[in-house]
């Protein structure tokens, strides 16, 4: 089975509602324009909270155009001011929710455990995850990055059925490339991404971790996605500062080769 092709944006803290709404609409026109479903790339915009509403609202059915958030909350409901809930997401709803982000983990202290409480009770809604995974550069440097994104995988995920798994999105993305301009070579993503799919198929089975999509992210931009994405497995792309331009996000997007 091939794997599904995702390029998801990652807007964060930017865009207030006006400029949000035109940025999703822009998305949203380009794709249906320039994108044949026939290349079987699935799009998942991941606006503010306060946006996903009125984004929901821009999104045509039948497109492969999904609605994303950026975090829910650890618990299913509460007292917790300021908190969004997974029921609440999935109540307008939203397809996709990106956990475990590393802006999270280090403003946040979201640690592995905390992230696979949010994967459970994104499960139960029926709402698919975007597990992020990843090193930061001294990690890198010390040459254990394969042993410890692995690690984080294994404490977030591996308590999931086989069919729980299918429904999360990995995406690998080393810290010092966020943000940074600062890319990993394909060489590099491919080699973790190899890593982890040999990791999940040590505890899924080969079919299984086959069927998983892998994404990269970290200063994914038009001019290297094409390099990035015909990577072996390297399925698709979480894209932040790109995805803030309608124009760079949609050739991202066509950067897949015919594979
Ligand atoms: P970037 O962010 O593309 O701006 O590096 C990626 C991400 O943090 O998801």
């Amino acid at each position: 089975m091939a794997r599904q092709k995702i390029v998801a944006g990652n807007w964060k803290m930017n865009k207030n509602m006006e400029e949000g709404l035109s940025l999703a609409s822009e998305v949203i026109h380009m794709a249906v324009d320039e994108l044949p479903s026939s290349q079987g790339v699935s799009l998942v915009l991941n606006p503010p909270f306060l946006h996903l509403s009125a984004v929901r609202k821009l999104i045509p059915a039948g497109k492969g155009i999904y609605l994303g958030a950026q975090n829910c909350h650890h618990k299913p409901s509460g007292a917790f001011t300021g908190e969004v809930s997974a029921e609440m997401l999935k109540s307008l709803p939203v397809d996709f929710t990106i956990i475990g982000h590393s802006e999270r983990r280090e403003y946040f202290g979201e640690t592995n455990a905390l992230v696979a409480e949010k994967l459970n009770l994104l499960l139960e809604k029926g709402i698919r995850p975007i597990f992020c995974c990843g090193e930061a550069l001294p990690i890198r440097e010390a040459d254990t990055h394969l042993a410890y994104v692995a690690q984080q995988s294994t404490e977030s995920l591996f308590h999931l059925t086989a069919e729980q798994l299918k429904q999360v999105v990995i995406a690998y993305e080393p810290i010092w490339a966020i943000g940074t301009g600062k890319t990993a070579t394909s060489a590099q993503a491919q080699e973790m991404h190899a890593h982890l799919r040999a990791h999940l198929a040590g505890k899924y089975g080969v079919e299984v971790a086959s069927e998983i999509s892998i994404l990269y992210g970290g200063s994914c931009n038009p001019a290297n996605a094409q390099e990035l994405f015909a990577c072996a497995d390297v399925d698709g792309g979480l894209i932040g500062g790109a995805s803030l331009k309608s124009r760079d996000f949609i050739e991202i997007a066509k950067s897949f080769p015919n594979k």
